[in-house]
């Protein structure tokens, strides 16, 4: 990490302070693929006020100078958007045990130099710290191989997520934005992944049948591999 960059952990209310900064990272970073998210500052600043209302969020700041740079969230599932709820309450998961990460943003020019990973430590060992967690999940946007936008350089977060002990389930929350070039709101499939909270390096194919993990092992089992 470059010297001058600062990584900053604020919870709750302490988040008020940075909801503009942290709302244009959101949309610059998420207008490229394979998001292609055209949002609005008034959608931003409800949704980063609904993790500022929350007692158990965490907001991660990369702050370079007096600028935002990267950031990432965390909240109780049982406290996110609905749309992330459905998938899992939907095949029996207890809502209540999973801990939700949300975005991670960071400019291109700061990648690359261990931060993604500091943004999953830092809310994994939040989750941890809270107790009452079983899992640990997020969700990733759906998109063809041969999806027409794909930069040809594209590099997917896959390989990534997967080091880190997450799975990808057969579970899809349904998310509704408006696409960069369209008039209207589409809906996106986003496949949910997840990790036992107890043990990020374990094979999802090999755990034991009641524990956390070894549910995971059921989700991931049927799951096909998004394309992203
Ligand atoms: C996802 C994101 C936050 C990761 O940040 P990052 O600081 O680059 O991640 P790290 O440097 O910790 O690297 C994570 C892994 O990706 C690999 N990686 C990073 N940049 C890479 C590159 N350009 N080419 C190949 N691998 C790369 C790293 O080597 C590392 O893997 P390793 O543990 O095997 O070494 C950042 O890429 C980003 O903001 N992407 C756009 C938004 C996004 O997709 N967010 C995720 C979903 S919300």
């Amino acid at each position: 990490m470059q010297s001058n960059t600062q990584i900053l952990v604020r919870h709750g209310r302490e988040m008020n302070h940075w909801f503009d900064a942290v709302a244009h990272l959101r949309m610059k970073v998420f207008r490229q693929y394979p998001y292609l998210y055209a949002g609005s500052l008034e959608y931003e600043r409800g949704y980063l006020a609904s993790y500022a209302r929350s007692h158990e969020s965490v907001l991660i700041l990369v702050v370079d100078g007096k600028s935002v740079v990267g950031a990432s969230t965390g909240i109780p599932l049982a406290q996110a958007d609905k749309a992330f709820q459905l998938p899992l309450a939907g095949r029996g998961v207890d809502i209540d045990s999973v801990f939700y990460c949300g975005e991670s943003v960071l400019l291109p020019e700061y990648r690359g130099q261990g931060i993604g990973h500091q943004f999953f430590d830092r809310r994994e060992a939040h989750a941890h710290k809270l107790e009452n967690f079983q899992w640990t999940a997020f969700a990733s946007v759906d998109r063809s191989h041969e999806d027409p936008n794909r930069p040809a350089q594209y590099r997917s977060n896959e390989a990534f997520w997967l080091k880190r002990g997450y799975a990808p389930s057969d579970m899809k929350a349904q998310l509704h934005w408006r696409q960069i070039g369209d008039d209207t709101e589409t809906t996106h499939a986003m496949t949910m992944w997840m990790r036992a909270l107890e043990r990020k390096d374990e094979d999802c194919s090999r755990q034991i049948p009641d524990s956390p993990a070894g549910k995971l092992r059921e989700f991931c089992a049927a799951s096909a591999r998004p394309a992203a």
